[in-house]
């Protein structure tokens, strides 16, 4: 097969989706009807359980079964088609946010019965600002939820993209009859299936048939063709240039828990989704048909057995073709490595692969070398852009509780930035290490893991600080005598980038009113502004 063939057929994506909206579920009918796994619950609910109170081994246990779904692939209709999974957990959403960056595609699952939420509205705005494509799969259609044209016109004013239906639901909860798909002029008629594969269609070519009043009744049937009439009046014919552009997201309903509605999701899918795109470097946009490999690590794994120290970093390979036992350039460290065991993931089992292509995902053995972001090539020294850090919620000052373990800390804390774990920031005098997070849990997490993989004891002591937020400028004088004046709020970033750490929006207001010359970013995102 020829290269273009391989990245044509690839589709890289992921579901998000608010917790509890049906992401597992999907993902698990998506990957029955792929063959890759025979029977339904064999994916592990990969959430961390809702518990308020979080429990720490819990998450262990399921890092464990994070790992083996982290990227889930499969083949359907001629398309290899890769699910980068994202955390549920809110907590996790800089991981997710992260994973975002290696997909090329999104589908977005809502709950017919909550609408848009918070959630969602987030992992949308970070899906706007690299114009992913979208495709919006409404969930638990055999519950009672909100009215179908309500919830678009949230989907629209909530997520600001606009919608398109591609299948049409008939009824709902007790009276939901099934789905009819505008696209092909299609019935499909809803019988509760948990496990199986097969649905009933009926191909219904002109809706004024009468084939359709036999087949659901003549109230549901005129209600259908009353709504099917409005939806071509209110919103335009289906425009993939524009689904690939990010500007119209496809809205398909169903149930996924019943295995309903999901088939006619993943054949449009595999035939409107985009194949492998390219990514946007320092120097230079690289294409997947370019002919050396190129490749960004957007996430790394600690500890997957605890007997071996190994991390895993997840490579997205961007250009050219990944081999094993090749040596390739580590960008970031002017290093030549080579990988003897790079891993692919078919479902739950790894594998160690030989090569991999455009779209593909592959695991790679580290012992310490790479941190999110890095970049690998075939020579050139190029780096990725858009791997961006989100302003943390939580900040805490890390105290060292045994001074004789002070390296070990250091050690550890680094790692686990690297890792993507939280930020820190690094403030004077005295060098103090602030480290931000979007959620408590993290801290759980780096209390426990630094303890139990370096050795190493430390407390946390609350800051109220409640945004970090980029400065640049050109004005090099009003930066100077803003950071006389804050001194307690200015601090460095990994990668030296002077940060402002607001106690209250209030106060991030003031300063950009007193300092009219300083940008004060959100995301570390500015970056792909200004190289
Ligand atoms: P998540 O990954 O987005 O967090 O959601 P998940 O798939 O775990 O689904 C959340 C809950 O919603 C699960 O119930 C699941 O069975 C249910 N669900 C998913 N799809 C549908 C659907 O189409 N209709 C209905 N009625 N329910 C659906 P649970 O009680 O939390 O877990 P479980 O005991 O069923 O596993």
């Amino acid at each position: 097969m020829s290269h273009t063939e391989e990245i044509e057929k690839r589709r890289t994506f992921g579901i998000i989706s608010h917790p509890d909206a049906g992401k597992t579920t999907l993902t698990e009918k998506l990957l029955l009807f792929g063959g890759a796994i025979q029977t339904a619950g064999a994916v592990k609910n990969n959430k961390i359980k809702k518990t308020a109170t979080s429990d720490f081994m819990e998450i262990e246990k399921q890092r464990g079964i994070s790992v083996a779904t982290s990227v889930m692939a499969f083949r359907y209709s001629g398309k290899q088609i890769n699910i980068l999974d994202t955390p549920g957990h809110k907590d996790f959403a800089e991981d997710t946010f992260r994973t975002l960056t290696a997909v090329d595609s999104v589908i977005l699952v809502v709950d017919v019965a909550n609408g848009v939420e918070k959630q969602t509205e987030r992992l949308m705005e970070v899906c706007r600002m690299r114009n992913t494509p979208v495709i919006i799969f409404v969930n638990k259609l055999d519950r009672d939820g909100k009215e179908s044209f309500d919830l678009l016109d949230e989907l629209e004013s909530k997520l600001s993209i606009r919608v398109r239906p591609l299948t049409w639901p008939i009824g709902m909860g007790d009276y939901f009859k099934g789905v009819y798909n505008l696209y092909e002029n299609k019935l499909n008629l809803f019988s509760a299936n948990k496990t199986g594969i097969s649905n009933d269609f009926v191909p219904i070519e002109n809706l004024a048939d009468s084939q359709l009043d036999d087949l659901i009744g003549s109230d549901a049937a005129d209600e259908l063709r009353g709504e099917v009439e409005m939806i071509d009046g209110v919103y335009d014919p289906f425009d993939r240039e524009q689904y690939l552009a990010g500007e119209v997201a496809p809205v398909f309903f169903g149930s996924a828990m019943n295995n309903f509605g999901v088939k006619e999701l993943l054949d449009t899918f595999c035939r409107i989704s985009p194949s492998p795109r390219g990514r946007e470097t320092d120097l230079r946009l690289v294409e997947p048909s370019d002919a050396k490999f190129s490749g960004f690590v957007f996430k790394i794994h600690a500890n997957l057995d605890p007997k071996h120290r190994d991390r895993i970093a997840f490579l997205r390979i961007v250009s050219g073709k990944f081999q094993r036992n090749t040596f390739y350039n580590h960008v970031r460290l002017e290093k030549k490595m080579k990988f003897p065991n790079p891993t692919s993931f078919m479902a739950q089992d790894k594998s160690v692969i030989d090569e991999a292509y455009p779209g593909d995902v592959v695991g790679l053995y580290d012992s310490g070398n790479f941190k999110i972001g890095d970049t690998l090539s075939e020579g050139e020294k190029i780096m990725f852009k858009g791997i961006p850090s989100f302003s943390p919620e939580i900040f805490m000052e890390l105290e060292n509780l045994d001074p004789m373990k002070s390296k070990q800390l250091d050690k550890g804390v680094r790692q686990l930035m690297d890792e993507g774990v939280a930020q820190m920031f690094i403030q004077q005098p005295g060098n103090r290490k602030i480290i931000g997070t979007v959620g408590q849990l993290q801290f759980e997490v780096i209390n426990y893991r630094l303890e139990h993989e370096y050795g190493a004891k430390c407390r946390f002591a609350p800051r109220n600080y409640t945004k970090a937020c980029w400065i640049t400028t050109d004005n090099e004088e009003q930066l100077a005598s803003f950071k006389r004046a804050k001194t307690q709020h200015i601090a460095k970033d990994k990668d030296d980038n002077i940060v402002f750490l607001a106690e209250t929006p209030f106060l991030l207001q003031m300063a950009e009113q007193d300092y009219p010359d300083l940008t004060f970013h959100k995301t570390s995102e500015f970056k792909l502004e200004t190289i």
